[in-house]
């Protein structure tokens, strides 16, 4: 008899499994997809990072194993980006390290820098990988709640000191993946490295979307702060500044000693990020203008944010970052959870949105929408929204 491992029969189930059900059945309906769900960007990549790749390709050198924390072009494109970009300087050697993809290093961080048992905290509602790397790794998740009313930031005099006391990972991400949230008072992040610091613990800080962000914001590097290094990495992806999910690039930087343990772990599991890769992404990101990609994604938000007040009395509140809107389900909607909701949205109309429960316990109630679709497709998307609401049956004005 074959049996999964302890660990995978833990796992909650993946959100997505269930919208790819819901999908299909909708499809067999003759409905129209609109896919608000996966956070997948439907931008392609640049076509000059695209010829980069195929003339790298070109070069039998990138055909061997790539080997090794990354490539030397791919390292100094790296650490010539945090320099440019937040001023912090960094060791290609020692405190960089290339990923396939971000997803993969930050699961695989669990792995390399704490034992089953060991407590680590996580927020919740969050990116999955983030919820469901404790099941995994079999360490102990102490779940920090995040609130709308204190802006979806960690409340860190909410976690027992007894808790920090034995800690050995907390994550935070901002922009956060799925509120949208953002870090406006850098004391935020002073005072979670300052407990990182005093507790002896790794701050692993996701900054995924640290170039999607809205109206002026720009969003901080863990690693501005002084003393960040000595307690604190930082990852970061390719997949959403230069929209390039489907390459499977990432890094981690920060903290030597960190990126060598992940660094040392993964080089019994897997060869390194191809290196005609490294060298594509090494361009994409000298070539910088990561500001364009953002850009769309803040008009996508305004028109679905109209369209949504507008065409389904459905009131969201604005982000300044991410490619997420983050709402509680419309109030004229009867039932109460947010499957519900996404199911009888995406079977009768269908729009696809992510049910907030696929964030961990603390999304019921919510949605996710993903702005992975076209300004009109929005618009669209919405006014279909709006189709659900019961309108009244019209009573005939009495004849006198
Ligand atoms: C917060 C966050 N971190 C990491 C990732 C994974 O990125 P990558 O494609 O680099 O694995 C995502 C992807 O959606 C994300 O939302």
């Amino acid at each position: 008899m074959i049996k999964p491992a302890k660990a995978l029969e833990n796992l909650p189930p993946y959100v997505f499994v269930h919208l790819l059900e819901f999908k299909a059945q909708a499809k067999a309906l003759g409905r129209d997809i609109i896919d608000l769900g996966m956070g997948n960007p439907d931008l392609p990549t640049d076509p000059a990072i695209v010829e980069a790749l195929a003339q790298a390709a070109r070069d039998p050198a990138t055909h061997r194993y790539p080997l090794g924390k990354g490539t030397p072009q791919f390292l100094s494109a790296v650490t010539g980006f945090y320099q440019r970009r937040f001023g912090v300087g960094i060791d290609p050697v020692s405190e960089a390290l290339a990923l396939i993809g971000s997803k993969e290093g930050l699961a695989h961080a669990f792995f390399a820098l704490a034992n089953p048992g060991d407590t680590v905290i996580v927020p919740t509602p969050a990116y999955p990988a983030h919820i469901n790397a404790p099941y995994i790794s079999r360490t102990k998740p102490h779940w920090a709640v995040l609130s709308q009313k204190n802006n979806f930031l960690v409340d860190f005099g909410k976690i027992p000191t007894a808790v920090l006391k034995k800690t050995k990972l907390m994550v935070l991400n901002y922009p956060n993946n799925p509120t949208g949230a953002v870090v406006t008072d850098r004391n935020y992040l002073k005072e979670a490295l300052k407990l990182a610091s005093r507790h002896g613990f790794l701050l692993i800080y996701d900054n995924a979307y640290s170039e999607i962000t809205f109206d002026g914001y720009q969003a901080p590097s863990i690693l501005e702060f002084p003393g960040a290094k000595n307690c604190a990495v930082e990852f970061n992806s390719f997949s959403k500044t230069y929209s390039m999910a489907g390459w499977r690039v990432g890094y981690v930087v920060g903290n030597a000693k960190a990126v060598g343990y992940l660094a040392k772990f993964k080089s019994f599991l897997d060869y390194g990020v191809p290196a005609f890769i490294q060298l594509a992404a090494a361009q994409a990101m000298r070539r910088g203008g990561e500001g364009e990609i953002a850009r769309i994604y803040q008009n996508r938000r305004d028109v679905f944010l109209q369209a949504a007040r507008d065409l389904a009395q459905w009131e969201i509140p604005k982000v300044q970052g991410s490619m997420y809107l983050w709402t509680k389900i419309p109030s004229w909607y009867k039932k109460k959870k947010s499957l519900d909701f996404v199911k009888d949205l995406v079977l009768k109309t269908g729009v696809c949105v992510s049910p907030g429960t696929g964030f961990g316990s603390a999304g019921e109630g919510y949605v996710r929408i993903s702005l992975v679709e076209t300004e009109d497709r929005l618009r669209e998307a919405a006014r279909r929204v709006g189709s659900l609401i019961e309108r009244k049956p019209r009573i005939p004005a009495a004849a006198s």
